[in-house]
């Protein structure tokens, strides 16, 4: 079943995953007519710059989280360019396929990327592009190591039994591999460390809370969440070094085989 989200806690807490979108697309080509996949589009902050630069194409933003797709139709209601599916990326179906599939910090929350990749292949036209950014090996190192620790702690434990994370933070050899078999070619990834500070505990637990732990959460009452979120974040405080979350992308350009 589909992660839920809290859409209004992400829309104002997420400058990091922005301006790292942001950054990626900048890095990207268009001619400006192509129409492109945001897979994993959230409320739409990153799919807005998107659709700035495909001011001749259109965009199908993607989301499995009916907050998220909410959001996502509010922010572009009016805006033709854009339809807005609510659809899991590993059912990817967007009807014609498309010239480009384009993906932030999304990747990283679904654990099956062989099929994934394959689904994204398949909604692509032959020569079409993939380029998707995520947490990749070692991503929120430091943040896991507490949040492990927590879940050890009263009055969380009994919660966690049989706890498995279904996160994926690839390495760039086997999303290489993976994007291979997958059909595509001309495949680069590469990793890129983005450590993101922040002001105080209090911060960093709201931040927690609405994003890295979202996972966590779907084991506790709601009455836990905050104090959960609270526990890891003073974890992390003391830890050695300054107060961060220690954030790894991994970054990956793929072309889907002509035939
Ligand atoms: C951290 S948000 C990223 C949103 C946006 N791309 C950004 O960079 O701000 C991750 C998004 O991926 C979506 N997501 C996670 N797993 C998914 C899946 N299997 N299918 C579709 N969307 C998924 C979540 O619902 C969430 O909106």
């Amino acid at each position: 079943m589909a992660l839920e989200w809290d859409a209004a806690s992400y829309e104002e807490l997420a400058d990091p995953m922005t301006r790292w979108g942001a950054e990626f697309l900048g890095s990207l080509e268009f001619r400006g007519d192509e129409v492109v996949v945001d897979a994993g589009c959230g409320t739409g902050r990153v799919t807005e710059l998107l659709v700035e630069r495909v001011p001749e194409g259109a965009v199908v933003a993607v989301d499995a989280s009916e907050a998220m797709v909410e959001a996502a139709r509010r922010r572009f209601a009016g805006d033709e360019r854009v339809r807005v599916v609510c659809q899991d990326l590993l059912e990817l179906d967007v009807g014609e396929p498309v010239d480009a599939i384009f993906s932030t910090a999304t990747f990283h929350w679904i654990k099956d990327h062989e099929r994934l990749f394959k689904k994204l292949a398949e909604n692509l036209k032959p020569g079409g592009r993939l380029a998707a950014q995520c947490g990749g090996a070692g991503n929120v190192a430091r943040v896991q190591r507490a949040a492990e620790e927590a879940m050890r702690e009263e009055p969380f434990r009994r919660y966690f039994e049989g706890w498995e994370d279904q996160k994926e933070y690839p390495d760039p050899e086997t999303t290489r591999a993976r994007l291979e078999a997958a059909g595509f070619e001309r495949v680069e990834t590469w990793l890129l460390e983005k450590p993101t500070p922040f002001d105080s505990v209090e911060k960093l637990a709201r931040y927690l809370e609405a994003v890295i732990l979202r996972r966590h959460l779907t084991k506790l009452p709601k009455s836990e969440h905050s104090p959960f979120a609270e526990r890891v974040a003073e974890k992390v405080s003391s830890q050695d070094g300054p107060l961060m979350a220690d954030y790894v992308r991994i970054n990956m350009l793929a072309t889907r085989k002509e035939a």
